[in-house]
């Protein structure tokens, strides 16, 4: 019994030094094919530690990230998932903060390619957040019918956005759209991605978010400290519920923190 507990203790240590064996802007084993294809374009990080994106590198400010990165990664890898939605019960919660110190956080994990594509179309941010030009129309990519692989650019070895430069009116028939679906599974099959994020909308405002939750595999829900009302957080589990299984709650913006760092409480 003793044997077989050292046993599966040496084999998770193993595993557990694969995922945390960050490499920052090292490289993925393969580098050839169409994830190697996509545009990279630059970031400037001091734009992105003003709008609190702090987990490209690893560091106290990226920890609570990465603990909840490989809370996620082992949830995903236990179920065969590759899809997460992040959303939040009311506008302003932290989704895309979260949804892009996660992705940075994932994309540090040796050979984890993370995919994250900004579905909160009625109210795009992720290109301002990065600091970016506003050149990027992934919303409208799909809307179109084809599929563009330069609506999708490269941040980093490991890490690819679609992004959107300017807002869709009444987006919930394009998101809840078969073709939407096969154009997303079309784009992971050429990718092959190891995990995509979604950055959604808030549930409680419309229905954008739940039209698209048939295609993800899971959901985090992200609330507000002295924000989100646990009504709201109770009906928001109950409306994800439904359609996904909801991975957990990230208590963001805590004023009693050191550090603003979101904590997540995988259930
Ligand atoms: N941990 C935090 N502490 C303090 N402020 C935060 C924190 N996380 C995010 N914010 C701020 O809260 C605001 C909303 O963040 P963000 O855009 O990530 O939320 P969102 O849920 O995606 O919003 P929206 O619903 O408008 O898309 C931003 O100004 C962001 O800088
Ligand atoms: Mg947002």
């Amino acid at each position: 019994m003793e044997r077989i507990q050292s046993a599966l203790a040496k084999a998770r240590a193993a595993r557990d030094r694969k995922m945390q064996a960050s490499k920052p802007g090292g490289q993925s084993a393969v580098e050839s094919g169409p994830w190697y294809d996509l545009a990279e374009i630059p970031l400037n990080p001091k734009v992105l530690e003003r709008n609190r994106v702090v987990a490209m590198h690893p560091g106290q400010a990226a920890a609570s990230f990465d603990l909840m990165r490989t809370n996620l990664i082992r949830a995903l890898r236990s179920n065969g998932w590759s899809r997460v939605a992040i959303t939040s019960p009311t506008q302003g919660c932290g989704k895309s903060t979260v949804a892009l110190n996660l992705a940075f956080s994932l994309a540090r994990m040796a050979d984890t390619r993370v995919l994250l594509l900004e579905l909160d179309m009625r109210h795009p941010t992720l290109q301002g957040i990065l600091g970016l030009e506003p050149s990027q129309n992934f919303a409208g990519m799909l809307a179109s019918g084809t599929i563009d692989y330069s609506q999708i650019r490269r941040l980093g070895p490991n890490l690819a956005v679609g992004l959107n430069s300017k807002p869709m009116d009444s987006p919930a028939e394009l998101l809840s759209a078969t073709r939407t679906a096969d154009m997303v599974d079309e784009i992971e099959a050429k990718l092959q991605p190891d995990v995509i994020l979604f950055d959604m909308s808030p549930m409680l405002s419309n229905d954008d978010a739940i039209s698209f939750l048939d295609q993800v595999d899971c959901a985090l829900m992200v609330a507000a400290a002295d924000e989100t009302t646990s009504t709201e957080v109770d009906k928001c589990g109950k409306d994800l519920g439904k359609r996904t299984q909801v991975l957990g709650v990230v208590l963001n913006k805590c004023r009693f923190m050191e550090q603003e760092e979101p904590h997540a409480y995988p259930e």
